[in-house]
């Protein structure tokens, strides 16, 4: 079986996949710099999957240490997690955001064309269409100007991509996640964001767990049915799930240009009280929340036209919003020793 470099393996979507490869026999090698991880998740994987997958301690903006690694690392192909990804960071630092998003792709594509290695799968954003035009959004909806240095990282990320694959020997697949949420069902691995968390769930199930005093819902006067944003939540399962399938499509070549895009969406919108009110019925608890102002950046409503995934990639969400809210749940009340 290939060997598959996972970059920001010890991450949050990055260790899920692992996962999922392990499962479908690939032999997996983690390069990840600990910047946003712990080496402990080495330890879930195992758990999980018995098997505990070769880890490089490598920061993958020191160029002759990528050089080194894969001149002594035969690869196959390459998933790419790793990137910094907090949108308010990389608008008070966004130089930090263009070296560390930027930099490593192109780190890593100079390897792939002198090592000949051609698959290679990218972590976009549906951030890339910004307020989109129509709803659902498919993957032919325009990219919209980026409105952080972190959603233009992923805008210029696709570029780059676009621009390699159609010169020499290299074909990527973007994958553009919409709003991943939840745990592996084990609560083996999940999310555990440093500080205080900016994302919806992990800022609930860590009020839930009584770590914060209350949650903000930021703003109830958007034009939705209950003045709440939209998003579409999708499992991280289901989304490292989608990995495999787009690594196999490359490694059979069973795609259709050398550069291809697909949105990773339930395609199903849920408005942030909707979230909470899910979130209070699987865990039996009432959620402290109040309403604020308006978070600035922030879209109204976005979610996924799936139907090109479903039909090209052959692949599909099988949890619910609900399903990953409990598997969130679980993992929360794990880290933090309660039940
Ligand atoms: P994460 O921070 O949990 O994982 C990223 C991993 O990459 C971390 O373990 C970090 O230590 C590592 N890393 C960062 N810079 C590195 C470097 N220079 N060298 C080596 N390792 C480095 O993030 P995640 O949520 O798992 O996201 C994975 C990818 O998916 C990112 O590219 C992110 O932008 C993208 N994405 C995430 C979301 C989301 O909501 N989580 C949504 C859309 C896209
Ligand atoms: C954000 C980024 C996106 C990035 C993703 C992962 C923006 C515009 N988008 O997505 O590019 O890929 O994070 O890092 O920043 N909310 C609250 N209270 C909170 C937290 C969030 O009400 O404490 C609301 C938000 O206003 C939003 C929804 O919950 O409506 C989801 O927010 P979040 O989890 O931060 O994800 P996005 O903003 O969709």
């Amino acid at each position: 079986m290939a060997k598959i470099l996972v970059t920001g393996g010890l991450g949050y979507i990055g260790s899920h996949t692992v996962v999922a490869l392990q499962e479908k026999g690939f032999e997996v090698v983690i390069i990840d710099n600990l910047s946003n991880s712990e080496e402990s998740v080495l330890h879930g994987i195992e758990k999980i999957s018995g098997i505990r997958p070769q880890f490089e301690n490598i920061d993958l903006r020191k160029k002759e240490l990528v050089q080194q690694f894969f001149a002594e690392n035969p690869i196959e192909g390459i998933i790419h997690f790793a990137a910094s990804k907090a949108v308010g960071e990389s608008v008070e630092n966004p130089l930090l955001y263009y070296e560390n998003n930027i930099n490593t792709l192109v780190y890593l594509l100079q390897e792939c064309e002198k090592h000949s290695i051609q698959n290679f799968i990218f972590s976009s954003s549906c951030t890339v269409y910004g307020e989109p035009d129509q709803l659902p959004i498919t993957e032919d909806a325009p990219v919209k100007k980026a409105i952080s240095p972190y959603g233009n990282t992923k805008q210029i990320n696709e570029e780059i991509l676009y621009d390699t694959c159609a010169v020499g020997n290299l074909q990527a697949i973007s994958l553009r996640y919409f709003n991943p949420i939840g745990a592996h069902p084990s609560a083996e691995i999940g999310e555990l964001p440093k500080g205080t968390p900016q994302n919806l769930v992990p800022f609930i199930t860590q009020t839930g767990a009584g770590l914060r005093a209350e949650l903000s819902v930021f703003g109830d006067d958007y034009p939705t049915p209950d003045g709440s944003c939209i998003r579409d939540y999708i499992h991280v399962v289901d989304l490292a799930q989608a990995h495999v399938v787009a690594l196999q499509r490359l490694l059979d070549n069973k795609n259709t240009s050398s550069y291809e895009v697909f949105n990773l969406g339930t395609g199903k919108g849920s408005s942030v009280l909707e979230v909470i009110h899910a979130f209070e019925k699987v865990s039996g608890k009432k959620l402290n929340y109040k309403i604020v102002p308006r978070r600035p950046g922030d879209v109204i409503s976005v979610y996924a036209n799936t139907s090109k995934a479903d039909e090209v990639l052959g692949w599909k969400t099988k949890y619910s919003m609900e399903e990953a809210l409990q598997s969130a749940w679980k993992w929360e009340k794990k880290v933090r020793g309660l039940d």
